[in-house]
């Protein structure tokens, strides 16, 4: 486990190390919650890096990373722990004839028995972990209201067993995409990161981190062009996922500039949507230069 980062510009070089290049906001947000002790709500876009950014955290910070994948009708059950029932049927049909239900329930209760769920791998591992609570926007109220309790107290009381006080406290990153508000008690107990498309040259960046052999004008054509189709009014703008996977495809294909021709053969990389494909290629793709044909 490093030391506590010592400024934004630390977390910043540890990130970028593990990979990551974070926005000056993120870079201080997360030093904040590394240095205070209190989640952090990043929410954006899709694809924009929220996830990825817990991830590298937990890269940089030599922790290891506990992820909660929320969805609808997550419960208790599957997100804090759980009653390994098998086992306790075991235990029972192993048990003594003579054993009185007392002593059964006692022995059946037991931390033995219990299936540890992420929420509380997290606050009863030995070393401090980064906790990434992923899209809690697909979860609902109740489960946000648990989840509250955890945040503030780092307990949690099992009837069975009493108070179980967390061992270590762990950096957390919950992750929405707004699908839904969420409320303002959980908001009021969370640094906020507003992550969003990022800017021509830290994109520029971003790409030639994943897809290096991307020549820089290449590079920089590719950034220009999704910053334009993202202005239009589309469904589902594209992502930096989806500038990555441009890339990637551009160089796997061997083209070696992004003219129209270019443009209109790759764009399902980058555009989803059927109507949105109609718009980008009228608004973008006939804008674009064309090859100049042989012949
Ligand atoms: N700042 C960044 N530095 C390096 N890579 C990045 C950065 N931002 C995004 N990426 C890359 O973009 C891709 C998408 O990021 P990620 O999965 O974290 O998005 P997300 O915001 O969690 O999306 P969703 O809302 O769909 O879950 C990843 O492959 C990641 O490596
Ligand atoms: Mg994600």
């Amino acid at each position: 486990m490093t030391a506590p980062p010592a400024s934004p510009q630390d977390v910043a070089t540890g990130l970028r190390a593990a990979g990551y290049l974070p926005s000056e906001s993120a870079a201080l947000v997360s030093y904040l919650a590394a240095r205070l002790g209190k989640p952090v709500l990043v929410e954006g876009p899709a694809g924009v890096g929220k996830t990825e950014l817990a991830k590298a955290l937990a890269t940089y910070l030599e922790r290891p990373l506990v992820r909660l994948q929320c969805y609808e009708g997550l419960d208790e059950a599957k997100a804090l722990y759980e009653w390994n029932y098998r086992k306790q049927l075991l235990r029972i049909q192993a048990e003594a004839d003579g054993a009185g239900w007392q002593e059964v329930q006692d022995d059946i209760f037991g931390a033995e028995f219990l299936l540890e769920r992420p929420l509380m791998t997290a606050i009863a591992s030995e070393n401090p972990v980064v906790l990434l609570i992923d899209e809690i926007d697909k979860t609902d109220q109740e489960f946000e209201a648990m989840l509250l309790e955890l945040l503030s107290d780092f307990q949690l009381s099992i009837p069975e067993l009493g108070r179980f006080e967390a061992r270590t406290h762990p950096v957390v990153l919950l992750t929405s995409n707004n699908s839904r508000e969420l409320t303002e008690a959980l908001k009021r107990r969370c640094l906020y990161l507003w992550l969003d498309y990022p800017s021509l040259e830290h994109e520029l960046e971003i790409v030639r981190l994943h897809a290096p052999e991307l020549s820089q004008e290449m590079g920089r054509k590719l950034v220009e062009v999704v910053a334009m189709v993202r202005e239009l009014d589309l469904k589902k703008p594209p992502s930096i996922a989806e500038s990555i996977d441009w890339a990637r495809a551009l160089l796997l294909l061997g083209a070696d500039d992004i003219d129209g021709d270019v443009f209109m053969q790759t764009m399902s990389i980058i555009v989803k949507h059927r109507t949105d494909l109609d718009v980008v290629t009228e608004r973008v793709g006939m804008k674009l230069p064309r090859a100049a044909t042989a012949g």
